[in-house]
């Protein structure tokens, strides 16, 4: 990965944060995007400390197209053309689909979905005018394949299928270009976003629940996803595009029915 340009939107926490650190050991040129400008500087800070080679931190909002495209073009005429590209900033409001608010709804697929839709379209065309190839991953999830026994988890399954599918046409479509898309696949990681729709006095309940329901016996350390991130955004994955790398302790791979 060394002197590779990666952009990595959601850079300020969670699994973001932790590919920003393995880039950053990687020697990396680095650009952190994400809505909170504050800790977008916090990761950059820490990626500068921690060995990239470069470390910009950009405040922008994914949903905004604009922000997006201005956020991308910066980061080409400051350090090159991003081959390497994370699109990982999302979020997770829950609730009962009959019930849903609309702007609930659309909230979650304007950040999760449309936000991997402008982080892809401008890291492509900036690939395409550069002339050279890439890598760009996008965070789905087991929601994307499954429903999530507790409920309420519609809005964000349909942005994770969304990415899914995405990834698949964009992998196909620009595979002659040398661009390479990706999914990974997290399971529950210990991150913010995981207890974000749980109230804080169940989420120690929950934790041991969900650890039983695991087979691997454990939530991941957002370094798990983020190392099968950066496998993906790396040349040992050089032959591997349109697929989707579960990382989820054996989530989807274990039925419910316990006969
Ligand atoms: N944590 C899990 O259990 C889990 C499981 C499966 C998939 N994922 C996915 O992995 C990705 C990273 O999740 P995480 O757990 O590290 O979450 P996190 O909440 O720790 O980090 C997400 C980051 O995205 C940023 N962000 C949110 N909306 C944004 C927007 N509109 N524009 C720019 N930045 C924005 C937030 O400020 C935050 O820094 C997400 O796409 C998430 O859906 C997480």
């Amino acid at each position: 990965m060394r002197d590779r340009v990666v952009v990595i939107t959601g850079g300020g926490s969670g699994i973001g944060k932790a590919l920003a650190m393995l880039c950053a050991g990687q020697g990396c040129r680095l650009a952190v995007l994400d809505r909170d400008a504050g800790r977008a500087e916090e990761t950059a800070a820490e990626a500068a400390r921690g060995g990239a080679a470069r470390a910009l931190a950009v405040g922008a909002d994914v949903s905004r197209e604009e922000e997006v495209r201005e956020a991308l073009e910066r980061v080409e005429r400051e350090m090159g053309v991003a081959t390497a590209v994370f699109a990982g900033a999302g979020i997770d409001r829950g609730g009962a689909e009959h019930e849903l608010p609309g702007e609930v709804w659309r909230a979650v697929l304007a950040t999760n979905l449309d936000g991997v839709f402008h982080t892809c379209k401008h890291a492509i065309a900036g690939m395409l005018r550069g002339g050279v190839g890439g890598s760009i991953v996008c965070a789905s999830s087991p929601a994307a394949f499954v429903g999530f026994a507790a409920g309420g988890a519609g809005a964000y399954s349909a942005s994770k299928g969304g990415v899914s599918a995405l990834v698949r046409c964009l992998a196909v479509g620009y595979a002659r270009h040398g661009i390479r898309v990706n999914a990974v696949v997290p399971g529950a990681t210990e991150t913010p976003m995981m207890w974000a729709n749980v109230a804080e006095a169940d989420v120690e309940r929950l934790r041991g629940q969900i650890r039983e329901e695991i087979p691997l016996g454990r939530l991941a350390d957002p370094s798990e996803p983020a190392r099968a991130a950066l496998w993906l955004l790396s040349e040992a994955a050089s032959y591997v595009t349109g697929s989707q790398l579960v990382c989820d302790g054996g989530i989807l791979a274990k039925a419910s029915i316990s006969f």
